[in-house]
């Protein structure tokens, strides 16, 4: 389920907000200026899509964000747990970074934590099937595939070559709850 939960940073015992309402959740993430939406297929996707179909299932939605905000490059990225990187890829950007642009996802299936680093709060978004979420560029922040990573994400970029992580050395991420590992209340 879609999830919003916001961090003290310095102090992750004390959780300042928590909600499953995609409302509130749309409304505290513009207020920090973060982009956040629910999209709708246009179209019955088949299991194991191809990369095309993917992308002409939610071909208005894309066109009308890259149209917004100059984004030039689409594809897809799909991970499985049967994935025999999945470690590593799941540790690649763990650590807190930020990017010269937008880092910009829409979940097709499966689901992903970001964690954004605003102030003295880190918003962790639990993004689940028809999410989109845009890290706005130079934002702090961190993503957390869980240990048994399942997704399917259409991926935005102005330049994927300019969509390199810039380590801020931040060891913020060790003491935040990871995704998949949280212990129920
Ligand atoms: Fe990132």
């Amino acid at each position: 389920m879609t999830t919003l939960t916001i961090y003290e940073d310095k102090n992750p015992d004390n959780v300042v907000v928590s909600t499953t309402d995609p409302n509130e959740i749309k409304s505290l993430l513009d207020k920090v200026g973060v982009a956040f939406e629910r999209w709708k297929a246009g179209a019955e996707l088949p299991e194991n899509a191809t990369q095309d179909q993917v992308i002409a299932a939610y071909k208005t939605e894309v066109d009308r964000l890259s149209a917004a905000a100059g984004y030039q490059t689409v594809d897809v990225i799909r991970i499985t747990p049967d994935n025999p990187k999945k470690d590593e890829l799941r540790a690649k950007f763990l650590d807190e970074h930020t990017h010269d642009e937008d880092e910009v996802r829409f979940f097709v299936e499966g689901s992903g934590a970001f964690y954004l680093h605003l102030g003295d709060k880190v918003y962790q978004v639990v993004c689940t099937r028809d999410d989109l979420l845009s890290v706005p560029a130079g934002t702090q922040h961190w993503f957390d595939m869980g240990p048994e990573p399942r997704f399917t994400c259409i991926r935005l970029f102005v330049t994927p070559d300019g969509w390199v992580a810039k380590f801020t050395g931040d060891k913020i991420s060790s003491i935040i709850p990871r995704f998949g590992e949280q212990v129920a209340a």
